[in-house]
């Protein structure tokens, strides 16, 4: 064999190696998992009926579930999920073990609503790993149940028996051995208060081959989706929807304003008159000026402006700043964790309103904050026109720039 054929074999045999590892990496990472990837989008819903019982290829929806996916195909945020193969039938009727609880509780300080909701998903998922129903009782600073609702998942149902149930209180939990040794021997216990203050246990549900297998195989939550930024929206939609009280006001706030091009930011100082007990964060001092005086110059006459912001002042300025142009969300401004009890339930509604207002913005200036990072995204397209105030503004572009924030560096 000549020197030039040989060089031609070796070639052809790198490039199929190269393509094997190229086509297995795909498989891997993407969002579907193998064995019920459509190839057609006309089989795309037989397939989620074929997915509830593995056995049962034709079941018939009923008309109650038809209704139920037409619900969710209704509702933008959600909608996205669907061609990702999650089983959302499935999530909402998920198979459970009988008097077998986790409850997110939050009856004491346990964080910000941007922190709150990251760790309800973490939370949640878990709840779904262990075959456990999942249920939330956030008493602190007041009930939430004054406001939001379950919109799918039946979050508030109450346990006959409370006090005969045997119980555990876990206030920390991490992905080592000992600790997925730990919640393995929960098995035996009707009841776990869950009040772990973040995610370090997140690993053991992403790489624990016994709660991965039941996301995947269960409820279609394959691991490129499970990674906390892209399964938020999916987790935090399915839980909650706003009460018909406080979604009236969202109503009137869309009947007033055209929202078609909303600006928005969210101008969060810190340690401030209207949040004395705050932390007091450094380099924010110019934030309020220049946030206000960045909209001002990049939006247009007619746009309608929101700042969503922990101080009075912050909004005093604004309002001088864009008169009739700026959309205010009533309420008072107080962090719902750091002012008192009798306050911070004051300033809870507007905290979730705020939260769900940001929603609507087509450009969105953050600080870094988890509730800036997470309202973000609720956001439909959470990575177009978005910026970040950090010592000055700048223009943050996909996701792998975005995943450093909030809990990264500037
Ligand atoms: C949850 O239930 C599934 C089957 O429904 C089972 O395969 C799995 O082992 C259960 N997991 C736990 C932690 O009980
Ligand atoms: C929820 O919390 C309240 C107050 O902290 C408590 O009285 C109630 O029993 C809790 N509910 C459940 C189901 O644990
Ligand atoms: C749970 O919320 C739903 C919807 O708001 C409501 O109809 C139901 O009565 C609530 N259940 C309990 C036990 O509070
Ligand atoms: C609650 O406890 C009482 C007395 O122990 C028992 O008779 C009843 O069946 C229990 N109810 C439930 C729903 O477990
Ligand atoms: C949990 O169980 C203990 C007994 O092990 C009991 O004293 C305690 O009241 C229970 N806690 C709740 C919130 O029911
Ligand atoms: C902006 O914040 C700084 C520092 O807190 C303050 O001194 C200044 O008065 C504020 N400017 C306006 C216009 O509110
Ligand atoms: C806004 O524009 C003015 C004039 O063009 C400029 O002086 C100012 O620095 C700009 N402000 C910001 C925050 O970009």
């Amino acid at each position: 064999m000549g020197r030039s054929q040989r060089l031609y074999i070796y070639i052809l045999i790198g490039f199929f190696i190269w393509f094997i590892v190229f086509i297995s990496q795909i498989l891997y990472f993407s969002s579907f998992s193998v064995h019920n990837y459509c190839w057609f989008s006309s089989c795309k819903n037989i397939f989620v009926s074929s997915q509830v019982p593995p056995n049962n290829q034709q079941k018939i929806l009923s008309s109650y579930e038809k209704s139920l996916l037409t619900r969710i195909h209704h509702q933008p945020l959600l909608q996205q999920y669907e061609s990702r193969h999650v089983n959302f039938l499935h999530l909402i009727k998920p198979s459970v073990k009988p008097n077998k609880y986790l409850i997110y509780t939050c009856n004491q300080p346990c964080g910000g609503w941007g922190d709150r909701t990251r760790k309800i998903v973490g939370a949640y998922l878990l709840s779904l790993a262990l075959n456990r129903t999942f249920l939330i009782n956030m008493t602190w600073p007041c009930s939430i149940t004054n406001l939001l609702e379950p919109n799918f998942i039946q979050w508030n149902q109450t346990i006959n028996n409370l006090s005969q149930r045997t119980n555990r209180t876990i206030d920390k939990l991490t992905s080592s051995d000992k600790d997925y040794d730990d919640v393995l021997s929960w098995k035996h216990i009707d009841i776990i208060y869950f009040k772990v203050k973040d995610l370090s246990y997140y690993r053991l549900i992403l790489w624990r081959d016994d709660f991965y297998r039941n996301l995947d195989l269960n409820y279609g939550l394959h691991r490129s989706i499970l990674f906390v930024h892209s399964i938020f929206t999916l987790v935090y939609e399915l839980l909650f929807k706003l009460k018909p009280h406080p979604q009236s006001h969202m109503d009137e706030i869309a009947e007033k304003f055209s929202l078609n091009s909303l600006q928005c930011a969210h101008i969060r100082i810190g340690k401030n008159p209207s949040n004395p007990n705050d932390v007091v964060f450094p380099k924010r001092e110019h934030m309020n000026t220049s946030v206000i005086g960045f909209l001002k110059n990049n939006s247009k006459s007619h746009e309608i402006i929101f700042v969503s912001t922990d101080s009075e002042q912050v909004h005093t300025y604004a309002k001088q700043q864009f008169h009739s142009r700026l959309l205010t969300v009533d309420g008072m401004i107080r962090h719902i964790d750091r002012s008192g009890k009798k306050f911070a339930c004051h300033g809870l509604e507007k905290t979730i309103l705020d939260f769900y207002m940001i929603s609507q913005c087509r450009t969105m200036i953050m600080s870094k904050s988890a509730f800036s990072f997470w309202a973000n995204m609720r956001r439909l397209k959470p990575y177009e026109n978005l910026y970040l105030y950090c010592d000055g503004i700048k223009k943050i572009h996909g996701t792998s720039d975005y995943d450093r924030y909030p809990y990264g560096q500037c």
